[in-house]
């Protein structure tokens, strides 16, 4: 156990495209304590996303450590890290990534049934009424708007009741009552249950529901 939700220990991230090397994260030393709600800002291209990834374990570091809860979980091997991920870790991609051919409430369903953790269907009806979904249950993804399938990937990262949401622009595609709905429901996962969140974000109002605004500037952060 440890004080800390997260854990960075000079992280770098490097790409190398066409001939040559580009650094999206150049060292980054970060330390989240457990149940803070924090704003992660900086201009496009300057590696939130990238360090998200990182810290979700869904890419790898080119060198560094992340400890997510003390675990070093690079040290853990693929199908502990996936269990890892499922239980401990809630992910809002940038891009949603919903699976097509299911329906809405299937997928919240699926984190909740991968390892049988309890009843599904309850867990994801009452997640998503709470977004304001309930009439959009049997939409599949190119049935849903753009900003209802972003609220069904929000739905599916908190279903499981994770310790840490890594949330990449949840509300970019969404109007301001919609940002306030999903704002409303991660601050009280925060407050009520503990949960840490780490919020990739352009908006300034998203930031407001945070304790803390962390800035990225090409790949550093800014103290
Ligand atoms: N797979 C990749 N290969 C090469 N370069 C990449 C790759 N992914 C990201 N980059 C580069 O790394 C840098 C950081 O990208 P990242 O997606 O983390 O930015 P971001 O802060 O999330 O931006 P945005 O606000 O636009 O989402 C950018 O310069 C990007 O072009
Ligand atoms: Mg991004």
């Amino acid at each position: 156990m440890s004080d800390f939700i997260v854990e960075t220990v000079n992280l770098v991230k490097r790409y190398y495209l066409e001939g040559t090397y580009i650094e999206a994260l150049k060292g980054i030393n970060l330390k989240i304590k457990k149940g803070e709600m924090v704003a992660l800002m900086g201009p496009s291209g300057s590696g939130k996303s990238t360090l998200l990834h990182l810290l979700g374990g869904i890419d790898l570091p080119t060198e560094g450590k992340v400890y997510i809860d003390g675990e070093d979980i690079f040290l853990l091997g693929e199908k502990k890290l996936a269990r890892f991920r499922n239980d401990r870790i809630g992910f809002v991609f940038q891009f949603h990534y919903l699976l097509p051919e299911f329906t809405a409430l299937e997928n919240v369903m699926i984190p909740v049934q991968i390892y049988n953790k309890g009843d599904a269907e309850k867990k994801a009806r009452e997640i998503l009424a709470r977004l304001g979904l309930e009439h959009r249950l049997n939409h599949r993804p190119p049935q849903l708007s753009g900003g209802e399938q972003q609220r069904v990937a929000i739905a599916r990262a908190v279903v499981n009741q994770p310790s840490l949401v890594l949330a990449d622009e949840p509300t970019g595609n969404l109007d301001s009552k919609n940002t306030a709905l999903v704002m409303e429901l991660l601050k009280e996962l925060n407050e009520k249950n503990n949960v840490s969140m780490v919020i990739a974000t352009h908006d300034s109002e998203v930031a407001q529901y945070c304790n803390r605004i962390i800035f990225l500037r090409d790949g550093m952060l800014q103290t």
